[in-house]
C-alpha cells in the first residue's frame, strides 16, 4: 500500500471543475488498489490574488516543495488582465514555480486518439500513427533572461548555459531509447548563437546514444514538417520559447486541447502535472469543460512521481474506453458534463 501525498492546486476558471473530476478518479483508483491519498489543497494564481495573497503564496510554494508532486488545474483569466508583470496570475505563479523547483523538462505528448482523429483539421492519412512527445526546456532561455525598458525601447535577453542544454538533451535521448529511438532537435542555428550552442551540445550528447537517430530542424521549417509528416517524429527536443509555440501547434493535431496532459519534471521524483489547456473563462461554472487532460495528468503523476505504473495504466485505459465509447463532453462529441465524465471514468478504473 502506497501513501500518495501531493499538492493539489485547482487554480482559476475551469481548474476547480476539472480538478474535482480528477480527484474523484484518483479516489476510485486508491480504493481499487488499496492506497491512501493525502491531498494538500492550496491557492494559486487569480484565486490567491482574490484572497489577498501573492499569485504564488509562500504556503503554497512550501507545500509544493515538500510533497514533490503537484497537480495543477489552470491559472489566469480576463479578471486579472489589468495586472502587469509578476503581479499577473500566470507570470507570478507558474514561472517562479518552474524555476524555483528546477522543473527544467516539460513533456507534452501528441498521439491523436483514433476516436478523435476526424476532429483534427488535418486529413486522417496525415495523422494516423502519429505518436510523438515534445521535450521542452522550461527554466532557461528568453523567458528567464534579463528583461526591461530603456530610453529607446525594450529588451529580453536569451541565454543558455551548456549544462542547461546538456541535461535536457540527456532527458530527450533517454526517453527516445525507450520508444522509437529518434530525436528531432529544433533550433534557429542559422541566426541565434544560443541555437549554435544548442546544436553543438546536442550533437555531443548524441555520441553517447549511437542507437538513437538524431535529426536537426530549424524551427520555422519544423512548423511545416509537423503538419506534413507528423508521423515521422518520436521525441522533439527544443528550447523554452520554441517549445511553447510548437506545443500549441501539436495540441491541434490531437483533435482537442481538452485531452492533452503535461508533466514538468526535474531530476528525481519532483514533478508538476497539468493539462495543457488554460482556464477557459468562457465555459467556467457550466459543467462543460473536458476533464480528460486533467485526469491523464493525474495518471502521469502516479507514474512519474510515485512509480505507480499499473495504477496510471488503469486510469489511462478507463479514459481510452470513455473516448472510444463517446462517454465524454460535448467538445469531443459526447453528451456528458464534466463531473459525469469523471464519474464514468472513475467507475471504469481497474
Ligand atoms: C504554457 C503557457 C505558459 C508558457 C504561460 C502561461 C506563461 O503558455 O505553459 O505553455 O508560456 O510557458
Ligand atoms: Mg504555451
Amino acid at each position: 500500500m502506497a501513501d500518495i501525498h501531493f499538492t493539489y492546486l485547482p487554480g482559476d476558471g475551469i481548474g476547480p471543475e476539472v480538478g474535482a473530476a480528477a480527484i474523484h478518479v484518483l479516489k476510485a483508483m486508491a480504493e481499487k488498489f488499496g492506497h491512501s491519498l493525502k491531498i494538500e489543497k492550496h491557492l494559486i494564481g487569480g484565486a490567491a490574488i482574490d484572497a489577498g495573497l501573492k499569485p504564488l503564496p509562500d504556503e503554497t510554494f512550501t507545500s509544493c516543495a515538500r510533497t514533490e508532486a503537484i497537480l495543477l488545474g489552470a491559472v489566469g483569466g480576463p479578471k486579472w488582465d489589468h495586472l502587469t508583470g509578476a503581479e499577473r496570475p500566470e507570470l507570478g505563479s507558474l514561472l517562479p514555480l518552474r524555476k524555483r523547483l528546477n522543473l527544467y523538462a516539460n513533456i507534452r505528448p501528441c498521439a491523436p486518439h483514433p476516436a478523435l482523429i476526424d476532429r483534427a483539421p488535418l486529413k486522417r492519412e496525415r495523422l494516423e500513427g502519429t505518436d510523438f512527445i515534445v521535450m521542452r526546456e522550461l527554466t532557461g532561455g528568453i523567458y528567464f533572461g534579463d528583461k526591461g525598458r530603456d530610453n529607446i525601447g525594450a529588451y529580453d535577453e536569451c541565454r543558455y548555459s551548456e549544462a542547461e542544454v546538456r541535461r535536457i538533451a540527456v532527458k530527450a535521448f533517454d526517453l527516445a531509447r525507450g520508444r522509437k529511438k529518434k530525436v528531432t532537435s529544433v533550433d534557429k542555428s542559422n541566426v541565434l548563437e544560443t541555437s549554435r550552442l544548442w546544436r553543438e551540445t546536442v550533437n555531443d550528447v548524441a555520441r553517447s546514444y549511437p542507437d538513437v537517430e538524431l535529426e536537426h530542424l530549424l524551427v520555422d521549417a519544423m512548423t511545416m514538417h509537423m503538419l506534413t509528416r507528423a508521423q515521422d517524429f518520436d521525441i522533439i527536443l527544443t528550447e523554452n520559447m520554441f517549445g511553447d509555440i510548437l506545443t500549441d501547434e501539436a495540441s491541434v493535431l490531437a483533435g482537442s486541447m481538452g485531452v492533452v496532459p503535461s508533466a514538468s519534471i526535474s531530476d528525481g521524483r519532483m514533478g508538476l502535472y497539468e493539462p495543457i489547456h488554460g482556464s477557459a473563462p468562457d465555459i467556467t461554472g457550466q459543467d462543460k469543460a473536458n476533464p480528460i487532460a486533467m485526469i491523464l495528468s493525474a495518471a502521469w503523476m502516479l507514474r512519474l512521481s510515485f512509480g505507480l505504473n499499473a495504477e496510471a495504466a488503469a486510469i489511462e485505459s478507463a479514459v481510452d474506453a470513455a473516448l472510444t465509447g463517446g462517454h465524454c463532453t460535448a467538445d469531443i462529441g459526447g453528451t456528458l458534463g464534466t463531473q459525469a465524465t469523471g464519474q464514468w471514468i472513475a467507475d471504469h478504473v481497474g
